[in-house]
């Protein structure tokens, strides 16, 4: 149902347009007879003001948008509430996007944004590379900041942890654990994150020559993922078989625990699983899943703050690249192997 305007609120109270907005915007230069009189004829006829009109006019949005790459994952849950604490004290309000780790759907989300004139956009890109979606918000002054990313970029800042030393970590903890032979389960490659702790990963294994490490490729970073990585992981000849399985997330590390318990795979004794993030599902695992711990909260606080000081800046604004350092934290997943 389209909502009034505010020419029929005005028309319904009596008033001149000018009352209307004085209500809306002044309200204390109003006479309280005629205010109350303007808010009645709102309430009948259930007109809602256009915000983004009305911050467009006024020079400037009261909303951040943030686009995560997906919304059921408890990691960007975290990212938000910390972007969301430091909007909300700006004054602004902090709107969340939904990418799933699809482009398409996120060059939709970004031409929204740009119509409405959003104060700026938070957001972990799908893929790497350039963004020219990106690159036409900053051109029309909107600024972005990358979240959960490294960038070298100097047109944008970013926000990111060290996730080949993430990747380093997870490979030493296991090799120092006795394993040799190790899968890392995780995927698309396209997403840097992903790519980036592999290759931590690979690296770490490089001076253990009697060690491999074996990729079982995923089409996704979610549980589902997972559960297949490590059906796919079992079918190898025993020989080798991984005796470690280090996940690109939590949620595949989830969905891997999950599919070798139902298959009677004991964790950590046969398969000792690592996984990424830190979420509060993997200490609350059936079986406490060691991960990479990421600074969630400060991730998204830290990405807020970035983007407020370039929208107050301006041109002044000198571009940022922050990056976290990751932190092991060892569970029962992947504990050191009986006998
Ligand atoms: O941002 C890509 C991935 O990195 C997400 O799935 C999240 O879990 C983080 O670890």
């Amino acid at each position: 149902m389209a909502t009034a305007s505010i020419k029929e609120v005005a028309r319904h109270a009596g008033v001149s347009l000018g009352t209307v907005s004085n209500v809306l915007n002044r309200p204390n230069t109003v006479a309280p007879a005629t205010r109350q009189r303007v808010l009645d004829a709102i309430a009948e006829l259930g007109y809602v003001r256009n915000d983004s009109a009305r911050q467009l006019r006024a020079g400037q949005s009261r909303t951040v948008a943030i686009v995560v790459l997906d919304v059921s994952n408890p990691f960007f849950t975290d990212v938000v509430r910390g972007a969301e604490q430091v909007i909300e004290e700006a004054g602004a309000m902090l709107i969340v996007c939904n990418s799933g780790e699809d482009s398409a759907r996120e060059r939709r989300h970004l031409e929204l944004l740009e119509e409405q004139r959003v104060r700026g956009v938070l957001i972990t890109p799908v893929a790497h590379g350039p963004q020219p979606d990106l690159e036409r918000l900053h051109r029309r002054g909107t600024p972005v900041v990358l979240v959960d990313r490294g960038s070298g970029q100097a047109s944008r800042c970013s926000v990111a942890v060290d996730d080949v030393l993430g990747g380093h970590l997870a490979m030493t903890h296991l090799l120092e654990q006795g394993h040799r032979h190790i899968a890392y389960a995780g995927g698309p490659f396209s997403i840097p994150q992903v790519a980036d702790r592999h290759a931590g990963a690979a690296a770490a294994l490089a001076d253990h020559t009697a060690a491999e490490l074996r990729v079982a490729t995923t089409t996704s970073l979610t549980v589902a993922s997972g559960r297949r990585a490590a059906e796919e992981l079992l079918t190898l000849p025993a020989a080798h078989r991984p005796t470690a399985v280090i996940c690109a997330n939590d949620l595949i590390a989830l969905g891997v625990l999950q599919h070798l318990t139902e298959q009677g795979v004991r964790v950590p004794d046969d398969v000792a699983i690592v996984g990424y993030d830190d979420i509060e599902f993997a200490g609350a695992a059936a079986v406490p899943l060691s991960s990479i711990r990421q600074p969630r909260e400060q991730l998204g606080r830290t990405a807020a703050l970035l983007l407020l000081e370039e929208a107050e800046a301006g041109s002044a604004h000198r571009h940022r690249h922050v990056v976290f350092q990751p932190e092991l934290v060892v569970r029962r997943s992947s504990e050191r192997r009986r006998g």
